[in-house]
């Protein structure tokens, strides 16, 4: 499907929009938007082969806007209006109807915030007014309702610390994160730069009066390290917080030595990563794990007293329902305190994009709708949601927690509610001024050895951006 517009501000959307649609190459759409004093008009032309159709949407947009909200009201119409055209035409209905580019939760939230609607209309007007499917509409205030301990303060920062290294390359991944056989002469070196930002980080702590409420040590795999490489890192870090995060993972990086390393240093939670426990899969993705090293890797952590996440996949090449079942269903024998179900996204920076693999999607709705039903049947909660480009079907990843065990890093990440200061290769800080309704953003450079070649650069800009 190509689409054109003459505002060239909501190309991509309208792009990323027609993506989900699928594969209608045959399909040329045509925007034109007109603009009377408050009185707007979307002009749509319709090609395919023979058939050329014209649409006309018209609305009014108060000038009484800020142009900021003003441009974002426009953008959201438009995609609203391309997306009842197609789903007409096309005879689809997508699970999250025109939402695109935006986190369903927040969305949901800054409607309610900037006063456009109450909280209790959310399912309403995401069903009606952006085509959402009711039970997606239904899961988005199930999450807010769930993020009860969201703390929007200016003062209360999350430290992120990336080790963009794995044991190995999994098909379907597209992080940036290198081989430990590829870089292992250098992680010693980038521990040391690592070590040198935090020092730089705790000033920067100290000179704003920030208080650290969660710390979260992500990749990659930073369980790839060794015992002592752990010990070192977090020898450095002594604030007092709520929760300490460590994405173990790969369970074949995980020994006792290491788990009694983070053990010391209080951290609070870890993920072992199964992705699937149907070992062929395992095998096709190139994940080299077994399932019994996740049953080893989980009985020392529950015996050292850790809050366990495990992260799945859905759509992995070769499964159907069936598989996902089994899947779902000894993770909900394993019970851990959180479960993070993915929808498998095909992203260009993927091996699996160029591989003989062949991707089957027609199971995959019916393997999310599968996940919410046994995971709320079995006592689990959904708390935090997001999307992601190439997503198959358009569908969504969402964290479920048992219990009380919410992640907080995890909302305040996806709901962008907190100022995160991202230490190490990739890792990105951001400050929110809730006040100001802004959120800036920088990154640090993503390569291991750009970063250890670049670290002065990267911690002047830290120390500028956090002035
Ligand atoms: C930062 S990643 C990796 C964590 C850890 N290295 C591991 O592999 O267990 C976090 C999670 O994202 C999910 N993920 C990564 N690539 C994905 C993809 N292409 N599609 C869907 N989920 C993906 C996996 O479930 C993974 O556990
Ligand atoms: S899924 Fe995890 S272990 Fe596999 S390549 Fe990606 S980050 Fe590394």
């Amino acid at each position: 499907m190509t689409v054109s517009t003459n505002v060239e501000e909501y190309l991509t959307e309208l792009q990323d929009l027609c993506k989900l649609f699928g594969e209608y190459s045959d399909i040329t759409i045509t925007h034109t938007e007109e603009r009377n004093d408050e009185n707007y008009v979307d002009r749509f032309i319709y090609e395919r082969g023979e058939v050329k159709k014209q649409f006309a949407y018209s609305y009014k947009l108060s000038k009484t806007l800020s142009p900021l909200r003003a441009k974002s009201y426009r953008k959201r119409m438009v995609k609203n209006h391309l997306y009842s055209l197609l789903s007409k035409e096309l005879k689809v209905n997508l699970p999250w109807g025109s939402l695109t580019g935006v986190r369903p939760t927040k969305f949901a939230r800054d409607l309610v915030a900037n006063g456009e609607i109450k909280d209790y209309l959310i399912p309403e007007i995401l069903t009606k007014d952006y085509f959402v499917s009711p039970s997606r509409a239904k899961l988005v205030d199930r999450i807010i309702k769930h993020q009860k301990g969201i703390i929007q303060n200016d003062n209360m920062v999350d430290l992120y610390i990336n080790i963009p290294i794995c044991p190995s390359r999994c098909l379907y991944c597209s992080f940036i994160s290198s081989e430990m056989a590829m870089v292992q002469d250098k992680v010693e070196t980038y521990i040391d730069c690592l070590i040198k930002e935090i020092q730089c980080v705790k000033e920067i702590i100290k000179k704003k009066s920030y208080i650290v409420r969660n710390i979260y040590m992500g990749g990659g795999t930073p369980s790839v390290l060794t015992a002592q490489q752990l010990d070192r890192i977090f020898s450095q870090i002594h604030f007092s917080v709520d929760e300490i995060t460590v994405e173990c993972g790969r369970p074949d990086t995980i020994t006792a030595k290491k788990l009694d390393v983070l053990k010391k240093h209080n951290v609070t939670r870890i993920s072992i990563n199964p992705q699937t426990f149907c070992e062929s899969t395992l095998k096709r993705i190139g994940r080299k794990q077994k399932n019994v090293q996740v049953l080893d890797a989980y009985t020392m952590a529950l015996e050292r007293d850790f809050v366990v996440n495990m992260d799945v996949i859905a759509g992995l090449p070769g499964e159907k329902l069936g598989i996902f079942k089994r899947t779902m269903n000894t993770l909900l024998e394993l019970c851990p305190h959180n479960i993070t179900v993915h929808t498998l996204s095909v992203k260009n920076g993927a091996l699996l994009r160029n591989s003989q693999e062949v991707i089957d999607d027609r199971d995959v709705e019916s393997m999310i709708d599968y996940s919410e039903k046994v995971l709320t049947e079995n006592g689990y909660k959904p708390y935090y949601l997001y999307r992601q480009k190439n997503q198959l079907k358009g569908l969504e990843n969402v964290g479920y927690f048992r219990d009380n065990y919410i992640c907080m890093f995890n909302v305040e990440s996806m709901e962008e509610t907190n100022t995160i200061i991202g230490v190490g290769a990739g890792a990105i800080s951001k400050r929110v001024f809730n006040i100001e309704k802004k959120i800036d953003r920088q990154p640090n450079v993503k390569f291991i050895e750009d970063y250890i070649e670049r670290i002065d650069e990267m911690i002047e800009r830290k120390k500028e951006f956090y002035k």
